[in-house]
């Protein structure tokens, strides 16, 4: 099939380049013609295992070509899938002008019937506006039909998940679209739920805020935890056991971030309440998760007593494991927080460096993992790398002022780090 793409960001790029991977001819549209340039010669913007070499492949084999032009895109395929991003204002309600821009832009160049595809992440209801702007703003009168396809890739695992999807959702307002949407998705061979446009943006809101909620469930159960000097992950995994609660997303941590937790729970809460619904549920989600963080930073004050004039090492700045993003970091707010306290700061990141620059100053960058400690009077781990495993902890004992390691992510195991003689500090354990 002959599909768009409109907007290059984790998830239209991820999703253009798997719809082309299954044999699809996609166009990926973008307003960015820097970014254009650079994937049209072959280079991409982000880092995603696996995704270059498949953009590549499919650049190569004429299936996935990029341009800056929407009216090309609209005019080549049947299906449009918007996929800009939809960030958060102030109030924490979702910025829905991109979404606007582009159903006013799509409208515009339509001449023949169109289904237009929300990707993006919206409150429910966008979909009625979206196809109301088209309406208004389509002066040939076209058909067409506004359809919900809400995306759960995780940053990190994109490829993987976008290409095995535990489920498609295909929210619509008529049966028209559907036949055509089950064929964009039959490569994938995953269970296809048809659904009404209300249901499927909810069901997107719904998820996530639950997978956050299962994240502060678990970390409210650290606290306990550590209270009571039982072990978080033994919990977990005797929980995790139980296949109606199951083990995924019970990893305690220093706290949730990136570009969509934080961000999706506020906006459910913001709709929630917009439709007379107080989510004091997902409130308390959200204080969970900034208080996890508060206790992790006092437990590195109670044990170094003066922070001012401290050089810590941070291992890890990306918001989670193998992603280059930054976004909402918790080791971004932990680095800055340190500093606001007169700390120095030796941080590594795999692969995030680059993109750390733009947001923290005045820190040491260190390409090498197993150099992060020299001179420092304590360890962080704030990313949980499966690299980070096999740090050489022999070296960063020696390494450090005195053998002090806080573990934000539990990668550790504490009897035996007490063995190798550190002063260890995990969560929850
Ligand atoms: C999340 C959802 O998992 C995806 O299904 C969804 O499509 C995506 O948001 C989105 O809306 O676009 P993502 O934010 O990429 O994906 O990353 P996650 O793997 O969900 O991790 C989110 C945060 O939770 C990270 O900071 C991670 O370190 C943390 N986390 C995750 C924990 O602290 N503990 C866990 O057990 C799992």
């Amino acid at each position: 099939m002959r599909l768009t793409i409109i907007g290059t960001g984790y998830v239209g790029l991820v999703t253009g380049a798997c719809f082309a991977e299954v044999g699809h001819r996609v166009i990926c549209v973008d307003n960015d013609a820097a970014k254009v340039k650079v994937l049209q010669e072959g280079g991409i913007p982000i880092y995603e295992p696996g995704l270059e070499e498949m953009v590549k492949q499919n650049v190569e084999a004429g299936r996935l070509s990029f341009t800056t032009s929407t009216a090309e895109g609209v005019e080549k395929s049947e299906v449009i899938f918007i996929a800009v991003p939809t960030p958060p204002l102030a109030d924490g309600a979702v910025d829905l002008s991109f979404i606007e821009k582009v159903a006013r832009d799509i409208a515009s160049a339509m001449t023949s019937y169109k289904i237009v595809v929300d990707k993006s992440t919206v409150p429910v209801k966008t979909g009625d506006n979206v196809a109301e702007t088209i309406k208004r703003y389509n002066k040939a009168h076209v058909d067409f039909d506004v359809v919900s396809n809400p995306e759960f890739l995780r940053e990190g695992f994109a490829v993987e998940d976008l290409m095995h999807p535990d489920r498609v959702v295909i929210g619509v307002r008529s049966q028209r679209p559907v036949a055509a949407m089950k064929e964009v998705y039959a490569p994938f061979n995953a269970p296809i739920i048809v659904t009404d446009i209300n249901s499927a943006e909810l069901i997107k809101h719904a998820s996530n805020s639950f997978l956050a909620l299962k994240i502060s469930y678990i970390n409210a159960i650290s606290v306990v935890c550590e209270a009571t000097g039982a072990n978080v992950q033994e919990v977990a995994n005797g929980m995790g056991m139980d296949e109606r609660i199951g083990r995924r997303f019970l990893d305690a941590s220093l706290g949730f971030g990136g570009s969509c937790f934080p961000k999706d729970l506020s906006a459910f809460i913001k709709i929630a309440e917009q439709v007379g619904c107080q989510f004091g549920l997902l409130k308390e989600v959200q204080q969970i998760n900034s208080r996890q963080m508060d206790r992790f930073l006092k437990k590195i004050s109670d044990t170094l007593w003066v922070l001012k004039d401290k050089t810590i090492g941070v291992l890890g700045l990306a918001f989670k494991q193998n992603t280059d993003d930054v976004r909402m970091s918790p080791a971004i707010e932990l680095c800055q927080r340190l500093q606001k306290e007169g700390v120095r700061l030796r941080v590594h990141d795999p692969k995030a460096i680059e993109k750390a620059r733009a947001v923290l100053q005045d820190v040491t960058f260190v390409e090498d993992m197993d150099a992060v400690a020299e001179g420092c009077d304590a360890l962080v781990v704030a990313t949980e790398w499966e690299q980070f495993k096999k740090l050489d902890l022999e070296r960063a004992r020696k390494a450090l002022t005195h053998p002090i390691l806080f573990d934000g992510r539990n990668l550790f195991d504490p009897a035996e780090m007490e063995r190798m003689g550190f002063i260890y500090k995990s969560i929850g354990r």
